[in-house]
């Protein structure tokens, strides 16, 4: 049995700043609601024009996790791609990734768990590469929510808090004792599918369908969330997904060097952290300047933990994330 470890990480994220006070000239809203209900100062948003996608993010992201991990793209044997934003409805991203970066003909996965995506991506590629079918797995989380949300009032509770960006990780075998991931947990809960969700356009919701169901919206495909539904799930299935984990490797809280939670929410991070009693330096949190980019706001949150020297070699680091499907999933690492 073979064990993986993350030798590079990467991430990209659109220069182009939006601000709380932008957003206010678009809809009713303003910076002291978004930050109170939600931590967030700012987000990006990809340009029309400026040629980003979120293929092309994700490729940005991947290849400066190749270089990092000093790994050549011909050396990677599968592509695992997470995004609830894909930029078509069919193929995924993955085979465009492949192609944008002339990767051979290796496999290429989408995965589609939204906030849970990356975790799940990356549990996917541990599989390939503890059984000892592949050495190395380039894993992608990437959105462009900016596309595809109501920035009018009537979308203001969903719109503020999304955000655009990728991430990026090469997964390889361990040639290190001891390190690399430990073990990854994965669940998910269909009962609470429509309860953040997005139903169309998709050929069980197509145009004319969606505009039947909803007569008195003018523009009916956008994203719903039951806020307040999701944060109490969110923070029970958080708390759980983690002690699982620990529990798992024999581990206690207290072992816990660095907690990279999915940036859903800054007040559902810092729930999380005060139930766990985790002093600051132990939780990582970018949300303030991102906002949430789901499956890519954990793989871009390591990243920048990393780069900020707040991991270090032997660190045991644990991601955690919770959200649509309902999906949650926690992954314990060795630095
Ligand atoms: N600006 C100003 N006012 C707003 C905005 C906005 N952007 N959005 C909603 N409001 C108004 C509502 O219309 C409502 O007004 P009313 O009282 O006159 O009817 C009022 O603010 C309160 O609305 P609620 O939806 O009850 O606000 P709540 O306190 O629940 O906060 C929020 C909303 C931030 C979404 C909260 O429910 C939450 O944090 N939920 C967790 C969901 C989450 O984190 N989702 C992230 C994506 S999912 C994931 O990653 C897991």
């Amino acid at each position: 049995m073979y064990t993986s470890r993350i030798t590079g990480m990467g991430k990209y994220v659109p220069e182009n700043i939006v601000t709380n006070d932008d957003l206010s000239k678009l809809m009713d809203t303003n910076d002291a609601w978004i930050q109170e209900r939600t931590g967030i100062k700012e987000r990006r948003h990809i340009k029309k024009g400026d040629g980003n996608s979120t293929a092309v993010m994700g490729v940005k992201a991947a290849e400066m996790a190749l270089e990092r991990a000093k790994v050549s793209k011909d050396d990677i044997d599968m592509i695992v791609f997470a995004t609830l934003s894909p930029d078509y409805y069919f193929p995924g991203c993955g085979v465009q990734v492949q192609e944008m970066m002339n990767i051979h003909t290796c496999p290429a996965i989408d995965v589609r768990n939204q906030c849970s995506g990356f975790v799940y991506a990356l549990s996917v590629a541990d599989q390939f590469i503890k059984t000892g079918m592949y050495k190395n797995v380039l894993v992608i989380g990437s959105e462009n929510h900016s596309g595809g949300l109501d920035f009018t009032t009537r979308g203001r509770s969903v719109s503020v808090i999304f955000g655009d960006g990728a991430g990026a990780a090469v997964l390889s075998r361990s040639e290190v004792d001891g390190h690399g991931i430990l073990s990854t947990h994965l669940h998910s809960e269909g009962k609470h599918a429509l309860e953040l969700s997005l139903k169309g356009p998709s050929t069980n919701h197509w145009v004319p369908q969606l505009i039947e169901e909803n007569p008195q919206e003018d523009i009916p495909y956008y994203p719903y969330m039951n806020g307040q539904f999701v944060f109490k799930n969110a923070v029970v299935r958080f708390s759980e997904v983690i002690m699982e984990g620990l529990k798992a490797n024999n581990l206690e809280v207290s072992d816990i060097d660095m907690l990279v939670p999915h940036q859903a929410n800054l007040r559902i991070s810092q729930f999380i952290q005060k139930k766990f009693q985790l002093s600051d330096d132990k939780v990582y949190n970018n949300i303030q300047r991102y906002g949430n980019t789901t499956a890519a706001s954990i793989p871009i949150a390591l990243c920048e933990a990393w780069e900020e020297g707040k991991i270090k070699e032997g660190d045991t680091v644990v991601l955690a994330a919770f959200g649509s499907g309902f999906t949650w999933a926690s992954a314990v690492m060795k630095w």
